[in-house]
Order: C-alpha cells, then sequence, then structure tokens
C-alpha cells in the first residue's frame, strides 16, 4: 500500500508506521514540524527493507488550500494512496478553553475543522478513482459530553458524525472510513491525565488500528472494553449524568 499519515509524529501513528514499514508498505509522513518528522523516519528507514520507501512531507493546516494542493500533489507523485490516516490532535487544558477564546478556537480547529480538511481532500481524489480508505483516529470521548473535557470531547464527537456522512458518501465509490476510537493510551498528549499503568500500551492500540484498516471497518474501539465501558455511559439517561463530576 502506498500510505499517507497526518500527524505522523504521534506516537499513535509512530506504531501504527512501525507496523506497515514492517510489511514493505510505503510511506509518506507529514505534520507540522520537520523536526518531529525526522527521527521517526530515521526510525522507520531502518525497519523498512526499502529505506526510500519513507518520505517526510511539512504540512500546515492553517492554510486550507495549501492543504488540499499539497495532498493532491504528493497523491500524483506517489503514483495514489491507498490509505489515508489522520492521526494528529491536540487535548487542550478544558479550563484554559473555557476562559480564553484562541484556545477554545484553537482546540476545535485542530481536532475537527482541519481533520474535516484533510479527509476532503483524499475523498475527492479517493472517490474519483473508486478505491482507498480514509482512517481517523477520534476518541472514546466523542462519545458523550464530561465536564472534565468537552471541548476536546465535542470536537471528537464532531469527528465521529463527520465520518459517518463521509463513510455514507463513498459507499458507493468502494472507499471506506475507519474510525478509530482509543481510549486512554500511554502517549505524551495523556500523560497528564492518568498514571502510566491505567493508560493503554500505544503497541496494542497500534495493531488493533492497523488490524481494523485491513479489514475496513467502520468504528472501532481499542482496547476493546471501551466499547462497553461507553455503552453504558451513553445509556446513563441526563437527568442523572448532569450530578455526575466525570
Ligand atoms: N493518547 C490518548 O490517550 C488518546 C486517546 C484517544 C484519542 N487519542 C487521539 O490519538 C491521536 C494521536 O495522539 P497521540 O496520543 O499519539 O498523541 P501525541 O503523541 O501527543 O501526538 C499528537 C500529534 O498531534 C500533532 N499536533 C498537535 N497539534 C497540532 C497542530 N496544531 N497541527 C498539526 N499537528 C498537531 C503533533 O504534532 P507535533 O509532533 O508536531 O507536535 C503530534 O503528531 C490524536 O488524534 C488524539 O486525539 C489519543
Amino acid at each position: 500500500m502506498k500510505i499517507l499519515i497526518y500527524g505522523a509524529s504521534s506516537r499513535i501513528a509512530h506504531e501504527c508506521a512501525r507496523l506497515w514499514a514492517r510489511d514493505g508498505h510505503a510511506l509518506v509522513l507529514c505534520g507540522r514540524s520537520a523536526d518531529r518528522l525526522e527521527p521517526v523516519a530515521a526510525d522507520l528507514r531502518v525497519l523498512a527493507d526499502a529505506p526510500e520507501r519513507v518520505r517526510t512531507v511539512v504540512l500546515d493546516l492553517a492554510d486550507d488550500l495549501a492543504a488540499r494542493q499539497t495532498i493532491a500533489d504528493e497523491d500524483a507523485r506517489a503514483g495514489g494512496f491507498d490509505l489515508l490516516l489522520v492521526a494528529h490532535g491536540w487535548l487542550p487544558d478544558q479550563a484554559a478553553a473555557q476562559r480564553d477564546p484562541a484556545v477554545l478556537r484553537a482546540a476545535i480547529e485542530i481536532n475537527a475543522l482541519s481533520v474535516a480538511q484533510l479527509c476532503e481532500a483524499a475523498a475527492a481524489l479517493f472517490e474519483a478513482r473508486q478505491r482507498g480508505t480514509i482512517a481517523v483516529i477520534g476518541s472514546v470521548a466523542g462519545d458523550r459530553g464530561r465536564q472534565s473535557n468537552y471541548v476536546y470531547g465535542a470536537s471528537k464527537g464532531f469527528v465521529e458524525r463527520y465520518c459517518q456522512g463521509l463513510r455514507n458518501r463513498l459507499h458507493a465509490a468502494g472507499v471506506a472510513v475507519v474510525l478509530l476510537k482509543p481510549g486512554p493510551t500511554d502517549t505524551p498528549m495523556a500523560r497528564q491525565l492518568a498514571r502510566p499503568g491505567r493508560l493503554a500500551d500505544p503497541r496494542d492500540v497500534a495493531r488493533a488500528i492497523v488490524r481494523a484498516i485491513a479489514r475496513r471497518q467502520s468504528v472501532v474501539y481499542t482496547p476493546g472494553i471501551w466499547r462497553w465501558i461507553m455503552t453504558v455511559i451513553r445509556w446513563i439517561p441526563e437527568s442523572a449524568f448532569v450530578r455526575l463530576k466525570l
């Protein structure tokens, strides 16, 4: 496969890329910072049988039109991507997002708007050639708004609904849309949240993501227990939920 990863410097994406590199897939690692992408690329070139199968591309998501053009250009250069994995994300401090309009805006732009921009760029290409997979890392946090992180959770909730509509649109074209929903995972993003022992291992999460993409599954919780935890949380009546300190 020819794979484009946005947010390739993320710990979870890096672990996915290691699995793909070992299996001989070609990887274009994309993100906002060359300094952050290059160490990931260096690691993957050691694992890949042919180092030239791993490239990096710096792309600033703030410029919507330039981002779309860059993805089209990279797609042509690669000879047509088979898979886009959207993996970037930002967990803002909830209190700061309540206080500071710039934090609120940034959280929604990074976690929601830019995800849709990337997916639309790939959707146009994949729909035209009637094949491909778009995979997006959402979060269990998107399943229900909670006082402790509802700005992040709302942006991930957008991602879920967006992926649902995109999947419905692209089904007839044979293009799969896979939504991955990790629970708390031991990466730089989540270390502030819980003790490491209570976080999932990103290698396990990556294995589940790679498997879900290979199977073209629609929505996958990882670790799988989160499917049942979130089913219970979604079913709590709102009249009771408002009283909970979650
Ligand atoms: N870890 C968890 O507990 C958890 C749980 C559920 C869902 N997720 C989701 O999993 C995905 C991967 O996160 P991770 O846990 O692997 O975290 P991570 O290692 O901290 O990586 C975060 C990634 O997001 C990128 N990023 C942050 N702000 C950005 C911006 N403004 N523009 C472009 N890129 C930006 C970072 O780029 P730089 O390297 O350049 O900073 C990095 O690649 C995210 O979508 C996250 O929301 C994580």
